[in-house]
């Protein structure tokens, strides 16, 4: 099964959402294979955003992520990466649909709440970035055959 990262940027944190955005991952039937509250200095973000570095938001982008602790976490199940960004809403909030997180709890691209990975290949980097191997939870969820047709 595929995994993502996801992770509750300060703001999301900030303003008492955290519950509430692990319950929508919880309840869509996704498995929680990492979690930890964390806050990683600039040089982790400039890795976690390097693609962006060009970016004349880089320096209130990073800015932004060190501003408050971050909640990462390893979520588990049938296109993640996918199903997990829609879960998220647009990069802008102000295109994100209601019913999504960033949709029904943000306003501005700049405090959007999340990030979740964007490929598969962008959430085995991520979640390499961010968690130690051993940091990773293997189980069996019992709703497993309730969630899945096979
Ligand atoms: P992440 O899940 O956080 O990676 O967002 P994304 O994949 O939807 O968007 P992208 O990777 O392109 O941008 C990363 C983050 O940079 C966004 O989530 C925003 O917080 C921020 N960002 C993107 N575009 C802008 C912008 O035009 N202005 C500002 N201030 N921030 C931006
Ligand atoms: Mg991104």
């Amino acid at each position: 099964r595929e995994r993502t990262f996801i992770a509750i940027k300060p703001d999301g944190v900030q303003r008492g959402l955290v519950g509430k955005i692990i319950q929508r991952f919880e309840e869509r039937g996704f498995k929680m294979v990492a979690l930890k509250i964390c806050a990683p200095g600039r040089a982790h973000l400039e890795k976690h955003y390097a693609d962006l570095s060009k970016k004349p938001f880089f320096k209130d982008l990073v800015d932004y992520m060190v501003s408050g602790p971050i909640i990462a976490m390893v979520w588990e199940g049938l296109n993640a990466v996918k199903c997990g960004r829609m879960m998220l809403g647009e990069t802008n909030p102000q295109a994100s649909l209601p019913g999504s997180i960033r949709g029904d709890f943000s306003i501005q691209v700049g405090r959007n709440i999340c990030h979740g990975s964007d490929s598969v290949e962008s959430a085995n980097h991520e979640i390499a970035l961010w968690f130690n191997k051993n940091e990773l939870v293997n189980w069996e969820s019992a709703m497993y055959t309730w969630i899945y047709e096979v």
